[in-house]
C-alpha cells in the first residue's frame, strides 16, 4: 500500500521551494481571494461563477458562511458540516482550495464524496492539485476519518489523475443523480496520514 507520506513527499518534489500552508479561510487573504474570484467569473463553470460572485457581492457573509458550514451552524436542509481549506503560496497567493465534508449522506455516499478541491485558474497544471488533495487527506485523517471517498466524472481526466496519486482505489462508476453524467468513486484510506509531512 502507497504511505500518505510518500505520496506527498512524492507529490510536492517539483514544489519544494515553495511554501504552501494549507489554512482555514480568513480575512487575511481577502484581497487575494477576490482577486482569485475574479478569475472564476471570467474561466469558471456555472456553478463556481455562482458561488463566486456572492463570495465578490459580500466577502463577510460568504467567510461567515464558511465558517458556519465547518461548525454545522444553520445548514440548509441536507447539507452536513463541511470544512473549507485554502492553499497558501508563500503566505499571500491562494492557489487552490478544497473542502471536507464531515460525514457521508446517502446523496454524498453515491456521489459527492468527503473531500472536493478545485486549482485557481491561473495556477492550473502545475502539481498544486496533487498538492492540495494530499494536504486535505492529511486534514481528513486528523478530523478523525478513516477512509475518504472522492468522486471525479469520468471525464475529467486530471481529477481522476489527483486521486491515483494520492492513492485512490477504484470501487464502481454510478451516474450522478444531480447530472446524469458518469462518476468514478474512489476510496483512500487516510489511517497512514502524518500531519506535517508536505
Ligand atoms: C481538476 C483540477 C483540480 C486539476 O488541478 P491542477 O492543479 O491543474 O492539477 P495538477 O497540476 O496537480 O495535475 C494533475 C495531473 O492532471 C494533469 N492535468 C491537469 N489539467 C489537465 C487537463 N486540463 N487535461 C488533462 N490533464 C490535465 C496534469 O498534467 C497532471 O498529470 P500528471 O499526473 O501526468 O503529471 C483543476 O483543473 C480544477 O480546479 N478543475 C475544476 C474543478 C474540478 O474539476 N475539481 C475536481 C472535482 S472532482
Amino acid at each position: 500500500m502507497l504511505r500518505r507520506d510518500n505520496i506527498a513527499a512524492k507529490v510536492s518534489l517539483s514544489l519544494h521551494t515553495e511554501d504552501l500552508q494549507l489554512v482555514e479561510p480568513s480575512r487575511k487573504f481577502e484581497d487575494n481571494f477576490l482577486a482569485m474570484a475574479a478569475e472564476y467569473l471570467r474561466e469558471g463553470d456555472k456553478y463556481e461563477k455562482e458561488r463566486y460572485r456572492a463570495a465578490i457581492r459580500d466577502f463577510s457573509a460568504y467567510l461567515r458562511g464558511l465558517h458556519d458550514a465547518a461548525k454545522g451552524v444553520a445548514l440548509p436542509e441536507g447539507h452536513v458540516p463541511a470544512t473549507t481549506y485554502w492553499l497558501v503560496r508563500d503566505g499571500e497567493t491562494i492557489v487552490a482550495t478544497s473542502s471536507i465534508r464531515h460525514w457521508l449522506t446517502p446523496s454524498l455516499l453515491h456521489e459527492g464524496g468527503h473531500v472536493g478541491y478545485g486549482t485557481r485558474p491561473s495556477e492550473r497544471r502545475k502539481g498544486y492539485g496533487k498538492i492540495v488533495c494530499a494536504k486535505t487527506l492529511e486534514k481528513a485523517g486528523e478530523m478523525g476519518l478513516d477512509r475518504v471517498l472522492i468522486t471525479c466524472d469520468t471525464d475529467n481526466t486530471a481529477s481522476a489523475k489527483i486521486i491515483q496519486a494520492n492513492g485512490g482505489a477504484l470501487e464502481n462508476r454510478v451516474i450522478a443523480h444531480t447530472t446524469g453524467k458518469q462518476k468514478n468513486r474512489y476510496w483512500i484510506d487516510v489511517q497512514t496520514a502524518r500531519p506535517g509531512v508536505l
